[in-house]
Parts: structure tokens; sequence; C-alpha cells
């Protein structure tokens, strides 16, 4: 056991806020996350008048967007899996059944459907407007 481990550790950070995802198109980036996820946007005009950001929440969950000219999604450049669309962001849902049958009232598909026995879970990716890749998880054993 090495000396830095026997250490109380102090806990710096707390949990994830917002990430801040490039888009080209806000209104369709509202409506998308919006149906998808049950986020509002956020007005901030009052705030930041001609804003470039996008702020979505549902009160408790956040996700903020970048007006971009264009996104280019990176592709895996590593041998085994060159091309592969690796990068992501892995969402928890509340309950699967009620996003899965929201997302069937929207005409969503997800794709790479797993259940995992080891603890429990599920996932599926969706892709939004943009292309970019989306995990969405859910851990039914978990009573948070
Ligand atoms: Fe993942």
């Amino acid at each position: 056991m090495s000396e830095e481990s026997d250490v109380k550790k102090v806990v710096l950070a707390h949990s994830i806020h917002h990430t801040n995802v490039p888009v080209t198109d806000m209104q369709r980036t509202a409506e998308w996350y919006g149906k998808v996820f049950g986020l509002t946007p956020i007005n901030i005009s009052k705030y930041v008048p001609d804003a470039t950001t996008l702020l979505m929440s549902n009160g408790n969950f956040h996700l903020h967007f970048e007006l971009y000219p264009t996104v280019e999604i990176p592709l895996s450049t590593v041998d085994h899996r060159r091309g592969e669309h690796l990068f992501h962001t892995c969402i928890e849902v509340e309950d699967w059944d009620t996003f899965a049958a929201n997302l069937d009232k929207h005409g969503v598909r997800f794709e790479d459907y797993k259940e995992r026995p080891q603890d429990q879970s599920r996932s599926a990716t969706l892709t939004d407007p943009d292309g970019h890749l989306i995990e969405i998880a859910w851990h039914g054993n978990r009573d948070w």
C-alpha cells in the first residue's frame, strides 16, 4: 500500500453540473433535447443579449449548447477501432420504460441496446441532430 493511500482523501469535486455541447442549430437542438430528455430552455436574454449559448434544464439536470458553424465528431484513430465513433456522454435516465415509451411517442429510435447482469443495468445509444452519440443508462437497482 502506498503512503498516499493511507491519507484521508479530500473530496474536491461534487458532480458534473453540465457539459457544453457544440451544435449548429439552436432551435433544432432545443426541440430535440426537449422531446427526448424533457429539458426546457432557460431564457438568459435579459442577461446576455444575442446569446450563442443555449442552456437547457429540468431543474435538476442541465445541458448547455454552444453555437458553431460546423460540428465535427472525432473518430477513433486507434488501429483496432479506427474510424469508430467512441466519443460520447452517458445520461442516466429516471426510468427505462418511461424513457423508451417517450422515445416511441416521438419516433426516436435507440440503438445498441444492452443489459448488463453484473449491475442490473440497461443501456443504449441515441444520436442527436448534430451527430453526437449519447449513451442512455438505467440502473434499476439504485435507490438514488
Ligand atoms: Fe459509455
